[in-house]
């Protein structure tokens, strides 16, 4: 098992504000497979990525990403954990405004062990011709498929994204998925991918689905549908 999680707990606050949000949550996904993470607002989609990703930190359990512990780990550890594993994807870019398409992207590949060759990956996400553009220059899908170049090009093993079609239209969606999907086949990459969207879950090969900080469902599909032939995305 690539991510492998244990009775995971995670609270925040303390006394009157005190709530727990994620009350003992055991799953696991394997090297390769996308996965879905469903639930209604509030039930603990963007808190369980987050712990596994080390942007946060977690009270109790286990959380393995490719055997290795991230329990316990130290700040300065866990910033070495995201540099070497992880790629993220948010539903707002975050792109920084005053660099261009391609400074935005070489930012992280100066970080990275194994970076990916730019030219290929701006050509695999369209972004070949906008390279030299602001973000402020592009459409929300265009700088959305900046953001996915960013996460990518350190060649992550485990690529996190929460709500990457939230902020967009149906067709740019489309097209995202498809590229997410491309990706995955292509680097091997395996996915969480937070989602309100109750169409996405049939392309993956794995759904989660929380309540109240519990998982209510979870099974793998037996047939996946095309990312290209989703429907009501
Ligand atoms: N940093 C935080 N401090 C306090 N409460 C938080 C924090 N992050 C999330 N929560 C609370 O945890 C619960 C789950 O939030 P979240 O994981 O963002 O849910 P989802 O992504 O499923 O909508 C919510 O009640 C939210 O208010
Ligand atoms: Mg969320």
């Amino acid at each position: 098992m690539y991510l492998q999680i244990e009775n995971l707990q995670k609270s925040y606050g303390k006394d009157e504000s005190f709530i727990r949000v994620l009350k003992g949550v055991s799953t696991g996904v394997e090297r390769g497979q996308m996965c879905v993470i469903q639930g209604t607002s509030g039930s603990g989609k963007s808190t369980l990525l987050n712990c596994v990703g080390g942007l946060d930190t977690i009270d109790s359990g286990s959380v393995k990403v490719d055997g290795k512990e991230i329990f316990g780990l130290k700040p300065a550890q866990l910033s070495d954990y995201r540099r070497d594993n992880l790629g993220f994807i948010f539903q707002f870019y975050n792109l920084v405004p005053n660099l261009t398409v391609k400074e935005n992207i070489l930012i992280c590949k100066h970080i990275a062990e194994n970076p990916l060759d730019l030219d290929d990956l701006l050509e695999t996400l369209g972004l070949t011709e906008h390279q030299n553009k602001f973000p402020a220059q592009l459409s929300g899908g265009q700088q959305q498929r900046c953001a996915i170049a960013r996460a990518l090009i350190k060649n992550p093993k485990l690529l996190l994204c929460d709500e990457p079609t939230g902020a967009l239209d149906s067709s740019t969606s489309r097209d995202i998925l498809v590229l997410l999907e491309e990706i995955n086949r292509k680097y091997n990459t395996t996915m969480l991918i937070v989602t309100h969207n109750n169409s996405i879950k049939n392309m993956v090969h794995k759904v989660i689905r929380l309540k109240d900080g519990m998982i209510r469902e979870e099974y793998e599909n037996a047939v996946r549908v095309p990312a290209a032939e989703l429907e009501d995305l």
